[in-house]
């Protein structure tokens, strides 16, 4: 007898980054909304984990897939998986993303500086250039993950800074590219969430905690709801970009320590 044909299911979204912070977040605010999920990183371990965590929130599917955004090959196996599996991607949450280091440039590491424009800006367009052609046969949508540190500068920050500045270039001029498609590109800028992020730039989760003391940063679970927001928009309603500070950043480098927000106010 002739085996049933799996049938495509095409509402399908991938994040990339999702082990961790913004990613992990927003993989399961939609599951919760009943999307099926493609969740990648490089730390596949804590994939599994939340993989079962969106299916007892309500995704009817959800695939892992190991994919470090450096490498193509990674990128390329999980593009030829998901087409053996039938998978049809219609939205990709581009969050894949780090820093390192916050010296001065004259003192930067080149490796780190690689490692950011290699993940940030290169992973982005070659995850992106690859889903393309599905993402434009679903009508669907490229949701980036840019940052504050895309429109305005800080010190320390020469490196990350350009390559949030080149998402927000990207994102722009994509919208360009894709008019007529149908196709939606939002890019999300945050000011500070408090998720690995520091860690990972510090080395150390001491100076890392320092860096959200005495304020209220945002969570992964803000970003998470406005990209839900986002995507959940009529398909002629295309966010182009939010810019999302917590009340305690009144911009980049103008942090309020023991201010208002974090008092128990009556
Ligand atoms: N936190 C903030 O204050 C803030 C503000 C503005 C914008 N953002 C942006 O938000 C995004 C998410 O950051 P986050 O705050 O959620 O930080 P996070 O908790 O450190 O999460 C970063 C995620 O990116 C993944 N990642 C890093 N390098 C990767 C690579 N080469 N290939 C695949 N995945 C990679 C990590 O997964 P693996 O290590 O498992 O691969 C992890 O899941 C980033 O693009 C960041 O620039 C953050």
């Amino acid at each position: 007898m002739k085996k049933p044909q799996k049938k495509a299911i095409n509402n399908w979204v991938l994040i990339t980054g999702a082990s961790s912070g913004i990613g992990e977040a927003t993989a399961k605010a939609l599951a919760a909304k009943g999307y099926s999920l493609v969740l990648t990183a490089r730390r596949v371990e804590r994939l599994k984990k939340l993989s079962a965590t969106c299916f007892n929130l309500g995704a009817p599917h959800v695939h892992t897939a190991k994919c470090d955004v450096k490498n193509k090959t990674d990128i390329k196996k999980v593009l030829s998986d998901l087409k053996k599996q039938k998978i049809s991607v219609k939205i990709v949450i581009n969050n894949a993303g780090l820093a390192k280091g916050i010296g001065s440039f004259q003192e930067s590491d080149s490796a780190d500086n690689d490692e950011m424009i290699d993940t940030n800006v290169k992973g982005l367009l070659n995850i992106t250039r690859e889903l393309l052609p599905e993402v434009i046969k679903n009508r669907g949508h490229i949701v980036n993950l840019g940052s504050v540190a895309g429109r305005l500068v800080y010190e320390g920050g020469t490196v990350y800074c350009a390559t949030k500045f080149a998402v927000r270039a990207i994102s722009d001029a994509l919208r360009l590219d894709l008019k007529g498609t149908g196709v939606r590109v939002t890019n999300i800028e945050p000011g500070m969430v408090n998720t690995e992020f520091s860690l990972v730039r510090l080395g150390n989760q001491q100076k890392a905690d320092a860096v959200y003391s005495d304020m209220m940063p945002l969570s992964a679970n803000d970003i998470a709801e406005s990209i839900l927001w986002c995507v959940g928009q009529p398909a002629h309603v295309n966010i182009s970009e939010l810019v999302i500070y917590p009340t305690d950043q009144a911009s980049v480098g103008h942090v309020v320590r023991g201010g208002r927000s974090i008092k128990n106010l009556k």
